[in-house]
């Protein structure tokens, strides 16, 4: 019989969970109690006034796979049974992507979950780790929640846990822990129907079986097994089709960000006349994309765009879409689409855990950010599979390439040229005078170079369903033509400050489509480079990437 024992500790300062939960240096997490600390804080939270809700209900945990996930995973099983937890749902080899994360939270009715992921942060033991409850609806805990957890956590003075040898995480099936059952399932298999059931199979497995060539680049984290298993298992693309498919705890030493800098392999995979018709790449824990045809980049807004359009060719999305959301500073290009189809176009902020009320209120289906986030309302998490296999559906069925596809959805809505430009690393001090600077500034009806401007604002948002209210999610300069400028600073970032310079410009001449974004934008980049002081501010000539 396995004993509760109760630790004595003491509060860590900055145990704040941010946007995406808690994320830090493996060498933080590391330290005695701290895990363990936070886990507690989680635990006490979610469990009511007395902490003893959790008692006799269910918890999923998984991860990404990087370095400490299995240490972290068997303390929070200690943890949970030491908490009175009846059950805790484990991915085998303790992997589960954080969107099939929440498809199983949602499925087997649970109490939430724990993910440990840092995302699209390196993975090793110099490099980030993170940890983060979703709530029984699937998704990322409200700021209600994560403000509580944080409270908990400073003035936190014992935890609960069981001793007792590991669990064998790698054993499908269940174990016990004292009173507690450990059920070791297969991460990818109920993900697996849930796409199966969304998308048009048999269409996507003729294109494969007629010669259509694809590349996914799983960047050696979560996503290998579940594209090894739905893209050549069951859909039968031809064997290595997935590129990189084998979790690794430091991700092949690699940074697995779907972005055409870091998702270089597969750029260059899609580069030229024998490259395949389609590519596409997921993140350290698998809720981002990246979608490439030949020689051709999508960008993530145009790409909620399109499947937005296309959706209908889809038996998930047959019926059409209730509305579409996206994060502000995601180009205006879903919008054209929903003012064509009739439906409500919502802007959020930054952050997915914004879209969980329109999803849950039915007032959107489809939703996106710009930072290689897409999803829907069949999970509370962006996933990037998901939007692979969405387009996948939507190349079967329409038999063109991604670029006519494209090219033909600018020709039809027009096009809203977009580029990200992030400095990346800046003094934070000076990051904090620029944001400044920019909210001081009153620019209504002033000219810059060729525009006006017709507003400019700091972003606030109150949501339609809750009617939470949340202040300063960015600054916008928007000009009379529609088209703007838009300033952040990254809430993700580990070291000092990003900041993420937004450039958008509605284009409706089709003959100037073709244009690289960074010739067509020329002039509201130096606008917005200009009006930031950024060099003079941050020291910087140039950003650090370039999307
Ligand atoms: C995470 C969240 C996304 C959000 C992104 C913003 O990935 O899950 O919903 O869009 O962070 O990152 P940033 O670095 O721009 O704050
Ligand atoms: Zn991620």
């Amino acid at each position: 019989m396995a004993s509760v024992k109760t630790v004595v500790t003491t509060p860590f300062s900055g145990q704040k969970p941010g946007t995406s939960g808690l994320r830090k240096k493996v060498a933080v997490f590391s330290q005695p109690h701290y895990l363990e600390n936070f886990v507690q804080a989680v635990f006490d939270s979610i469990g009511g006034e007395t902490g003893g809700e959790v008692a006799g209900k269910t918890l999923v945990v998984g991860g990404d796979g990087r370095y400490y996930n299995r240490t972290a995973i068997q303390a929070i099983i200690k943890m949970a049974a030491g908490n009175g937890f009846a059950k805790v749902m484990v991915g085998r080899g303790g992997i589960l992507s954080t969107p099939a994360a929440s498809c199983v939270i949602r499925k087997y009715k649970t109490f939430g979950g724990i993910i440990l992921s840092a995302s699209h942060n390196p993975g090793g033991p110099t490099e980030d780790f993170g940890i983060k409850y979703n709530i029984p609806a699937g998704g990322p805990a409200p700021e209600a929640v994560t403000e509580a957890i944080h409270a908990r956590s400073q003035v936190i003075g014992s935890y609960k846990i069981v001793e007792a040898p590991d669990l064998d995480l790698d054993k499908l099936g269940e174990q016990r822990l004292g009173d507690m059952v450990v059920q070791v399932f297969d991460p990818v298999a109920d993900y697996a129907a849930l796409m199966e059931s969304l998308f048009d199979f048999p269409a996507i497995r003729a294109a494969f079986k007629g010669g259509f060539r694809m590349k996914f680049d799983a960047m050696h984290a979560v996503t290998g097994p579940y594209a090894v298993e739905i893209l050549e298992n069951r859909l039968g693309a031809p064997k290595g089709t997935v590129m990189n498919g084998v979790p690794l705890e430091d991700f092949g030493g690699g940074h697995p960000d779907p972005n055409l800098v870091h998702a270089h392999d597969l750029v260059e995979a899609l580069t030229g006349d024998g490259a395949p018709d389609f590519g596409a790449a997921s993140d350290g824990d698998g809720d981002r994309n990246m979608v490439l045809g030949r020689d051709f980049y999508v960008t993530p807004s145009d790409s909620l765009a399109v499947l937005a359009a296309n959706a209908t060719l889809c038996p998930g999305y047959a019926q059409g879409l209730k509305g579409i959301a996206r994060s502000m500073p995601t180009s205006a290009a879903p919008d054209r689409v929903a003012a064509k189809l009739g439906i409500p176009a919502w802007e959020t902020p930054t952050g997915w855990k914004f879209f969980g009320t329109l999803l849950d209120a039915g007032k959107a289906t489809l939703c996106g950010e710009e930072s290689f986030g897409t999803g829907s309302d069949h999970v509370r998490e962006k996933d990037g599979l998901w939007a692979v296999l969405m387009w996948l559906n939507v190349l079967a069925r329409r038999k063109e390439s991604v670029a006519d596809i494209v090219t033909a959805h600018w020709k039809e809505y027009g096009r809203n040229v977009y580029s990200r430009h992030d400095y990346e690393g800046i003094d934070a001090k000076a990051a904090d005078g620029l944001m400044e600077h920019l909210r001081g500034l009153a620019l209504k009806g002033k000219r810059l170079g060729a525009y006006a401007v017709a507003f400019n604002d700091d972003f606030a948002y109150t949501d339609p369903v809750d009617g939470s209210v949340s202040t300063k999610q960015g600054i916008r300069v928007v000009f009379e033509d529609g088209s703007r400028v838009v300033f952040r600073l990254s809430g993700t970032g580990t070291e000092g400050a990003t900041l993420r310079v937004y450039i958008e410009r509605y284009e409706p001449d089709s003959a100037k489509h073709h244009l690289d974004p960074q010739t067509a934008l020329a002039d509201l980049i130096k606008i917005a480079r200009d009006l930031a002081e950024i060099e003079a501010r941050t020291g910087r000539t140039e950003p650090t990437v370039i999307t």
